[in-house]
């Protein structure tokens, strides 16, 4: 078994997004990879000398000394396999969304419950640089009272389906939804202690058709619209079909501020905060940077850019393993990840039903 100063970490997904799981991070170990593809299993066990590879995810939770698993696999598998290791008392860490239907989902809850490990869903999202800007500005009441926001997850994913055929049925191939998280994540940071208890989902047509001429499940435009606890209101609007360059936009209003994030990486996200801002003139999220971003942050910066995905996927991984090293909460612990990913599962019910608005359980009640 591992030190105290470092967890032994078995990823399965490995050859896929598991892969982020590798780079190195501070606490953390690489012990043991585990992908169905043994020719792509080989060939990415030979960078980690001394790593196990393990074809089959049962036999590695059951005979590999680890400590905690990185779920990395396709969405349908992420609840089977994260109950199976918290079973085995291991800290879970899982790709998003946590499930793919809401009865699963609370056999999820049910199992963190009795668990010993840790369970966190990786939402990376609420990792980036700038998320942990505004989250800090949040935090510090610079947006007074947050009542609105909108998020949008314009990815145009057609060819990566023929080459994951599980997206065509999960992501491509149901309406509504699907792919919330990235979404959501954020913007529930943003409005702290907020839930979503109704959704209605509405959807924009199919115009495009996969390679075998058979029209998409899913439609091209899917915006959901979620009620929230408070009375406030948090638009979603998903497109991964339609032919454009991709935009992860998001807006939020306060009392006292507002964003209105860039949709495109590297672009100014411009902000107003009454106490910070001349009248009504904008400033930028990066212009708070040095005042704002957490020291965490800034100390691992470096280490975490040449990670992925601008930073996040390495900062999540830290505050997990820093979460469990010091017996604190998940950073998204199952709750959390129920209050991210339920919204969209329910949303894929109101499309079918020409967007009635229908509830959202509250998993804190399961
Ligand atoms: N957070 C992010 O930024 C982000 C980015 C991409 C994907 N994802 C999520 O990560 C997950 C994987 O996506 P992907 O694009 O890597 O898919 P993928 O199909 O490219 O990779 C999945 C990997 O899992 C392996 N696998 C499948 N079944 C397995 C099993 N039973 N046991 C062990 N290995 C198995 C496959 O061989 C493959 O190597 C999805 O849930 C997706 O939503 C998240």
């Amino acid at each position: 078994m591992s030190t105290l100063e470092s967890l032994n970490v078995g990823v399965v997904g490995a050859c896929g997004r598991g892969g982020f799981a590798t780079h190195p991070v501070p606490g953390v170990r690489l012990h043991a990879l585990c992908d169905i593809n043994r020719e792509a299993l080989d060939a990415a066990a030979a960078k980690f000398p001394g790593v196990e590879r393990w074809a089959d995810f049962g036999e590695m939770i059951d005979k590999s000394k680890i400590d905690m698993v990185v779920v990395g696999t396709p969405m349908p598998l992420h609840v089977p396999q994260s109950i199976a290791a918290l079973r085995r008392g291991l800290h879970v860490m899982s790709e998003v969304p946590a499930g793919v239907g809401i009865e699963e989902c609370r056999e999820l809850v049910l199992a963190c419950r009795q668990a010993k490990g840790l369970y966190m869903m990786a939402e990376n999202m609420n990792y980036f640089r700038p998320m942990r800007i505004v989250t800090e500005m949040v935090r510090r009441g610079l947006f007074g009272k947050t009542y609105y926001a909108e998020g949008e997850y314009l990815h145009e994913l057609r060819d990566l389906t023929e080459r994951t055929p599980w997206r065509r049925k999960w992501a491509l191939g149901t309406n509504g939804v699907t792919y919330g998280t990235h979404s959501l994540g954020p913007i529930l940071q943003w409005m702290p202690g907020d839930r979503v208890t109704s959704v209605c989902s509405v959807g924009a047509g199919q115009h495009h058709v996969d390679a075998a001429g058979k029209p998409y499940e899913l439609e091209d435009c899917c915006v959901m619209l979620c009620r929230m606890q408070s009375g406030g209101l948090v638009k979603i609007r998903m497109d991964f079909t339609s032919d454009r360059p991709s935009a992860h936009r998001f807006c939020l209003q306060g009392t006292d501020g507002c964003l209105e994030s860039s949709a495109v990486l590297r672009d100014p996200d411009r902000i107003w905060l009454r106490s910070r801002c001349e009248g009504r003139a904008w400033r930028t999220v990066e212009e708070f940077a040095e005042e704002l971003l957490p020291e965490s942050w800034k100390r691992a910066e470096a280490d975490a850019k040449s990670a992925g995905h601008g930073g996040s996927d390495y900062m999540q991984l830290l505050d997990f393993v820093t979460a469990i090293r010091t017996n604190g909460p998940s950073p998204i612990g199952v709750h959390e990840a129920m209050d991210m990913t339920l919204p969209g599962l329910v949303s894929q019910k109101s499309i079918l039903e020409a967007g009635r608005w229908l509830d959202v359980p509250d998993s804190r009640t399961w």
